[in-house]
């Protein structure tokens, strides 16, 4: 469709008027904007909106911005309730087209860059992992990487996938390498980059990966991926998969050997994942259930900051919490016998607590008769 932008009323006032150079362009329909804030600051402005209503926003956008010219990467500007606050044109389609009354406008609330811009704060450290030898010896090689990339030339880590049962630690290493390191971490979980609309998720994943690119040496951490890079025969489940994957790829592809960005991802389950975006990832660390010392350790370091005092029976437990992973036995069992010995007004926790914990679990009874007699 060709524009007649003669017939077009041009609302704004100063905004660049475009609309001599409009003749022969096509109408927009769809562009995306983002927020960045005005293009000099002064005290008292913090450049930070939020918006709330974006159907409301649509419109209001529309009316002041009808009949510009959209390219991407240029800006249009509020001339309204915050005069000269700037939006960048994300996303136009088809881009160098022109706004109508029936363009959609979408804005994008900036959560990933919001989140990340600090460094993420956690109070783990690598020695509180217990186990996952295989993930931390990696590790190793990152902070060495970061240490002196040139030395690592084209051999540098890029793409890791962390893999394995829920509650093993992937998370929890991921987060405790933001305390190790210098380096920013952007740390998102797959379903955060899913967006409402089409063309939110390319840009949503495009952000994220310049954001990194720009702030190298640099990590990102995509956790539950297969959320979002789902293996083909799953895609027709959902519509908008493979937009997310084809973007994915082609921003993994697109970070070159010397940016020093190095992609993490996390999944409970490998061979859901997208094969084109599971080879990218060099190499598949496992992380696996706790054995019978690391169980005991996990315990031993949990029950450092118990509330109250407690008489267990710490070798009986490394035998009935076998099968259960990290993230089990502290919540699980610890925490579920720590409430059950409060609420029975017990000033220590005792194995009856463990018991109500473990039956809690639905563990089968053969597994647990005979433990308490
Ligand atoms: N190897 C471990 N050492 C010490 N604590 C652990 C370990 N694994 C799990 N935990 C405990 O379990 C909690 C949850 O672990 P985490 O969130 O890292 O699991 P995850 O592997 O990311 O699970 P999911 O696949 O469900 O996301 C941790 O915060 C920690 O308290
Ligand atoms: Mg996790």
């Amino acid at each position: 469709m060709k524009s007649d932008n003669k017939q077009l009323e041009i609302k704004t006032t100063n905004q660049k008027l475009q609309i001599t150079e409009n003749e022969n362009k096509e109408f927009a329909k769809l562009v995306v904007v983002k927020p960045v804030g005005y293009p000099f600051e002064f005290n008292l402005m913090d450049g930070e909106i939020e918006i709330t209503n974006t159907k409301l926003f649509e419109e209001y956008a529309r009316d002041q911005w009808l009949g510009l010219v959209v390219r991407e990467k240029s800006h249009l500007f509020d001339q309204k309730i915050i005069p000269d606050y700037g939006f960048e044109i994300v996303t136009a389609k088809p881009n160098n087209s022109i706004i109508t009354e029936n363009t959609k406008i979408k804005i994008i609330t900036d959560e990933i860059d919001k989140k990340n811009d600090n460094k993420i704060k956690s109070n783990v450290h690598l020695s509180d992992i217990v186990g996952q030898e295989n993930a931390k010896q990696k590790i190793k090689v990152i902070k060495k990487y970061l240490e002196d990339p040139e030395r690592f030339g084209p051999w540098a880590p890029k793409n890791i996938l962390f893999y394995g049962l829920p509650g093993t630690g992937k998370t929890m290493l991921v987060k405790a390498l933001a305390n190790e390191l210098e380096v920013p971490l952007y740390l998102v979980k797959a379903t955060s980059l899913i967006g409402e609309h089409v063309g939110d998720s390319s840009s949503k994943i495009q952000d994220l990966f310049k954001k990194a690119s720009e702030n190298a040496p640099s990590i990102i951490f995509i956790d539950e991926i297969d959320a979002i890079a789902l293996h083909r025969s799953f895609q027709s489940l959902r519509g908008d998969v493979s937009e997310i994957v084809n973007s994915l790829l082609t921003e993994m592809d697109g970070i070159n050997e010397n940016e020093s960005v190095i992609t993490i991802g996390a999944t409970n389950n490998p061979s859901s994942l997208d094969l084109a975006v599971k080879s990218r990832f060099e190499e598949e660390i496992e992380f696996k259930l706790p054995n019978e010392n690391e169980r005991l350790t996990i315990m031993e370091n949990n029950l450092k900051s118990m509330p109250l005092d407690y008489d267990l029976d710490l070798e009986k437990l490394v035998k009935l919490t076998k099968g259960l992973s990290g993230r089990d036995i502290k919540e699980k069992i610890l925490k579920t016998s720590l409430h059950n010995a409060i609420s029975n007004d017990c000033d220590i926790i005792t194995m009856q607590n463990v018991e109500y914990a473990l039956n809690n679990m639905k563990i089968k009874d053969s597994d647990i008769k005979g433990m308490f007699e």
